[in-house]
């Protein structure tokens, strides 16, 4: 095996990662979709589970009071909103907070460790709220077991996007979204099965099945390299170029692996020259272009607006909503919504890497707002009506396909791709904060702007949700560069040569091994395929390294 000190850099462009083959394929699908589905589910399960749980007979009953009995209230109980609040939003809360922490973790244990110490905590926490028989501790469990989804979203987009090959990150990071959308979908149809159970169990139950995702999660980790970017970063270069061949299938002495790594070493060291690896630094540089505060704006900002497209309304208060505008059978049409959104989200794992994320974000922004803005006029206008009511229902369905192919996945890959190593992990983790923070401040205050007793909104909220899809387009528009099959160096590069509106048209012209001096000699018999950062590596061995 070829000495890992000594790597091998080049200036050679079609070097820069190595072939992949499926062996690496699979390894990298494993983690994203065995790993991300199931860390998915726990984390869609626990935001989706909870709207059905609030509307079931039995907890209103037992987790709020008892009001004289009407249409509205048929069991003569209800949970006021302030509670219904505090039950939701308490979880984001924890999520906000266990980002955070496992951002730093991450970079101390590995992202590896860090996804498995988050299930034990997560599992903690639904030990804590299946033991709840009063709002007290429920809201503590959903707390601690909020820490350990934090740290878990926070970690496995970090580590998909820094293990995938670059033409296939967008993809693979997409999945992630996409194991989402199963776990609402999982978590509504459990809420139908369990609302009519008059115990305990109807709650214990959908908090109960989430110990098997995140025992699964974990399991599965033990199987999986840690990502060789870490290694990097903690200087561990055996260990890295270990790592590299298991996720790439192919053996330490390929060129293609050695140039991967050496092009890894060099931007670490390239960019620990402009800052380091500390919290503080990932506020440095202001917003010139080598600036980590700029970056950290745009990934803050991009999960703040994806929470302002209005998607969790849907998801979270679907159920009472469909109810309050006179919709029959509303856990019904829950689950169809949930069913858009997965059938839906795979779409975008061609269109992500077709048309890239900066193209989806803004047509996906254009779409929803239009979509928003029917389902607002018709609900004003014309409620009660049957095609009112069918036309509530299908533009809300288009508006979640819409969400599903687009701002869904892009905003998750995109906060992958856009930071330096020496901070990524913590860029991610304030990004992930950021959309844990926005899900709880929306979820707070949904009910009182939305409810009878409260704002009233009703269907006009949609004005709301339609009006800050504009803000998002400006937004992608201004802010976003496209990133679309680039390495993580290159993106880098890339992000320090380019503005959001030219980022389309760069194309990789240089390596950081070239420029910080590691070059030992290009490898002439690597063939450049394809032009215009779509360069394919010879895949047999090129001579000794
Ligand atoms: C969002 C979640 C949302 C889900 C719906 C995710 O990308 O971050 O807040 O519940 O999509 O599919």
């Amino acid at each position: 095996m070829a000495n890992p000190q000594h790597l091998m850099g080049t200036a050679d462009l079609s070097l820069i990662e190595a072939p992949v083959t499926w062996r690496a394929y699979m390894i990298c699908g494993f983690a994203s979709f065995g790993g991300l589905l199931n860390e998915s589910i726990l984390f869609g399960y626990d935001s989706g589970y909870i709207s059905g749980v609030l509307a079931m007979d039995y907890v209103t009953e037992h987790f709020g009071h008892a009001v004289p009995k009407d249409d509205t209230n048929p069991n003569g109980f209800i949970i006021p909103s302030s509670r219904k609040s505090l039950i939701t939003s308490i979880l984001s809360a924890g999520t906000f907070i266990g980002a955070l922490i496992g951002g730093g973790i991450s970079e101390r244990i590995g992202r590896r460790s860090t996804i498995m110490l988050s299930c034990l905590v997560f599992a903690i926490g639904v030990a804590v709220q299946i033991a709840a028989v009063n709002t007290g501790a429920l809201v503590a469990g959903r707390l601690v077991a909020g820490l350990g989804v934090g740290g878990v979203s926070a970690t496995v987009i970090l580590y998909v996007s820094e293990i995938s090959p670059r033409k296939v990150r967008g993809l693979l990071v997409s999945v992630y979204q996409w194991a989402i959308t199963i776990g609402l979908l999982v978590s509504s149809g459990v809420d139908q099965g369990c609302k009519d159970l008059n115990s305990r169990s109807s709650y214990q139950i959908p908090i109960g099945l989430q110990f098997i995702w995140a025992t699964i999660l974990a399991a599965g980790l033990f199987l999986l390299p840690e990502s060789p970017r870490y290694y990097v970063r903690s200087g561990r270069m055996d260990d890295a170029l270990r790592s590299l061949e298991r996720v790439r299938g192919q053996p330490g002495s390929n060129p293609a692996i050695q140039a991967e790594l050496a092009e890894i070493k060099a931007n670490f060291e390239y960019e620990k020259q402009i800052a380091s690896t500390s919290w503080i630094d990932c506020f440095k540089g202001g917003l010139s272009p080598h600036g980590n505060l700029r970056r950290v704006i745009a990934g803050t900002c991009l999960q703040m607006f994806q929470q302002w497209t209005g998607i969790n309304f849907i998801f979270y208060y679907g159920t009472t909503f469909f109810k309050s505008v006179g919709l029959k059978n509303p856990f019904l049409i829950s689950t169809i919504m949930n069913i858009v959104n997965v059938v839906t989200t795979p779409a975008s794992f061609y269109m992500i890497e077709k048309f890239g994320r900066r193209t989806l974000l803004i047509w996906g922004a254009v779409s929803m707002c239009i979509c928003e803005f029917i389902v607002a006029i018709v609900g004003v206008t014309k409620t009660g009506s049957q095609t009112a009511s069918t036309c509530l229902i299908v533009f809300t369905c288009l508006y979640i396909a819409s969400f599903a192919t687009t701002w869904g996945p892009a905003a998750w890959v995109v906060i992958g791709e856009i930071y330096p190593l020496p901070i990524r992990a913590k860029g991610v983790a304030l990004a992930t904060a950021s959309n844990w923070l926005w899900n709880c401040v929306i979820a707070v205050i949904t009910p009182y702007i939305v409810d009878d007793d409260k704002g009233n909104l009703k269907v006009k909220v949609f004005f709301v949700w339609g009006s800050a899809l504009f803000l998002c387009l400006l937004f992608a528009y201004f802010v976003i560069p496209e990133t679309k099959g680039l390495t993580l160096e290159q993106v880098d590069k890339m992000l320090e040569e380019s503005t959001p509106t030219t980022s389309a048209k760069w194309r990789p012209h240089d390596t950081f091994a070239h420029e910080m001096g590691i070059i030992e000699k290009d490898e002439p018999n690597v063939s450049m395929e394809e032009h215009h950062g779509k360069m394919t590596a010879v895949t047999e061995p090129v001579g000794p390294v």
